[in-house]
């Protein structure tokens, strides 16, 4: 199937750059070239769109892409090609979870993808026939190759990044429902994920990431030495157009087109004379101590660097846990302002385990059901609203159904209340 999409890539390439021009392609051509009869009549599928027939309209690989042409999608058991030559002229795919394979009676037919992701949506789909899911529950969402989506949701509650393999990254948003797929495309943190994973931990140097905001997108202004560019938000991609860039030893991002006060953490970069500044305490800090590891190297004396460099979040914040001067943990949010009045002292086994993510949940929540946080932040693992509770993960997220008592639930321990 590859080859085949290469194939009608490079065909339309080809006939784009002939007629690139716009010589050929100019008003009129089209209409004389259907009415020739140029065109064949497009796969069904496309019109049909029901839960058997569906499929891509693309630009049709004919000339100046005149034609309607539709690219059909197959679903399960349907007959496929695997390409090379000789399979045919079958030229529909696989739809998105399913790949062609062959079958023993010799032909190939579309099975779906046997992976994490989908084993997670088959046992959500047995419970829910079972009349097992619980209210607050949600499908798992796969990608066309069957991995984790990019995003992970818990209804009227958030949506929080997540790696193709299903683990947490940065990044979370109130759930404002349909659509969350494509506001929150969490390029940003997982490009920042993919960079820092990549890289070998230890490195002396400060790595160059990309500015995220809390939501796991691009922030709109990406900064390059002193001189700052808006991006796209989703794909992180340069725009282009003069007003679009400033140099911050004349004027601060407040003057871009593309600024945006609400993500602007650190107003008071901008304010006053130049020069102005795009940078963060966390990052300034990781410079600093990048600098005196240069210097012992550059001295002779070899300082233990491995881990010591201080690592900020994608936003450039030092994290949503802050230590305060007498060793107590708060939860913070990106602002590094205390959240409520979460907090552990040192010592106890809520300092060990803080990880806040009720508070910030809770804090960007746009619904006024709240879950119920430990007093370090973190989720209570039972949860009750209307009369029933039910367990949720560290990650807030319903496990099983509810109950109208909480013995019966797999969570349940007699502490509960304390967390
Ligand atoms: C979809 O439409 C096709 C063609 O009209 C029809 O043969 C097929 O049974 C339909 N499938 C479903 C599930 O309705
Ligand atoms: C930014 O402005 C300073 C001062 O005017 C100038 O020296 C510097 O070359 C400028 N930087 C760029 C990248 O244009
Ligand atoms: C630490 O300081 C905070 C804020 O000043 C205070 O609320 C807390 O009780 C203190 N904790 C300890 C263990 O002294």
């Amino acid at each position: 199937m590859a080859e085949l999409n290469i194939f009608v890539f490079i065909l339309l390439y080809l006939i784009n750059s002939a007629v690139g021009s716009g010589i050929l392609c100019e008003i009129g051509f089209c209409q004389k070239f259907v009415n020739d009869g140029g065109c064949s009549q497009p796969a069904a599928d496309c019109s049909i769109n029901n839960a058997t027939h569906t499929g891509m309209w693309l630009p049709s690989p004919t000339l100046c892409n005149c034609c309607e042409y539709c690219l059909p999608f197959y679903g399960r058991e349907q007959p496929c090609s695997l390409g090379g030559t000789g399979t045919g002229t079958n030229i529909g795919r696989c739809t998105d979870g399913y790949t062609c394979e062959r079958h023993e009676d010799g032909g190939s037919y579309c099975q779906r993808m046997d992976t994490e992701c989908h084993r997670a949506q088959d046992s959500y789909d047995q419970r829910s026939a079972l009349g097992q899911v619980g209210v607050l529950e949600e499908r798992p969402l796969c990608d066309g190759k069957g991995q984790y989506a990019h995003i992970s949701c818990t209804p009227t509650q958030t949506c929080f990044c997540q790696t193709e393999h299903g683990e947490r990254i940065f990044g979370e948003a109130p759930n404002l429902g349909a659509g969350m797929p494509e506001k929150m495309r969490c390029g940003c943190s997982m490009l920042y994920h993919k960079i820092t994973t990549t890289i070998s931990p230890g490195v002396p140097e400060p790595v160059t990431t990309p500015r995220c905001t809390s939501d796991g997108n691009f922030h709109p202004i990406q900064c390059v030495g002193n001189t700052c560019y808006c991006v796209d938000i989703i794909t992180g991609r340069f725009l282009d157009g003069a007003e679009r860039s400033v140099n911050l030893t004349e004027e601060p991002i407040t003057k871009m087109v593309c600024y945006d006060r609400d993500l602007d953490n650190y107003p008071e970069q901008s304010e006053g004379d130049p020069p102005y500044k795009f940078t963060t305490s966390c990052y300034e800090n990781i410079v600093e101590v990048s600098s005196w590891i240069q210097q012992s190297i550059e001295d002779g004396y070899n300082m233990e660097y491995h881990n010591s460099l201080p690592e900020c979040l994608p936003d450039g914040s030092s994290g949503r846990i802050a230590l305060l001067g007498n060793g107590t943990k708060i939860c913070v949010d990106e602002r590094g302002q205390p959240i409520k009045d979460y907090s552990a002292a040192p010592g106890t086994p809520e300092f060990d385990n803080m990880d806040c993510k009720c508070a910030l949940t809770s804090h960007i929540m746009t619904s006024n059901e709240l879950p119920v946080c430990c007093r370090n932040g973190n989720f209570r693992r039972i949860q009750c609203r209307r009369g029933v509770c039910w367990c949720v993960d560290a990650e807030g997220r319903q496990q099983g159904g509810e109950s109208e008592s909480i013995m019966t639930l797999a969570c349940f321990n007699v502490a509960w209340r304390d967390c």
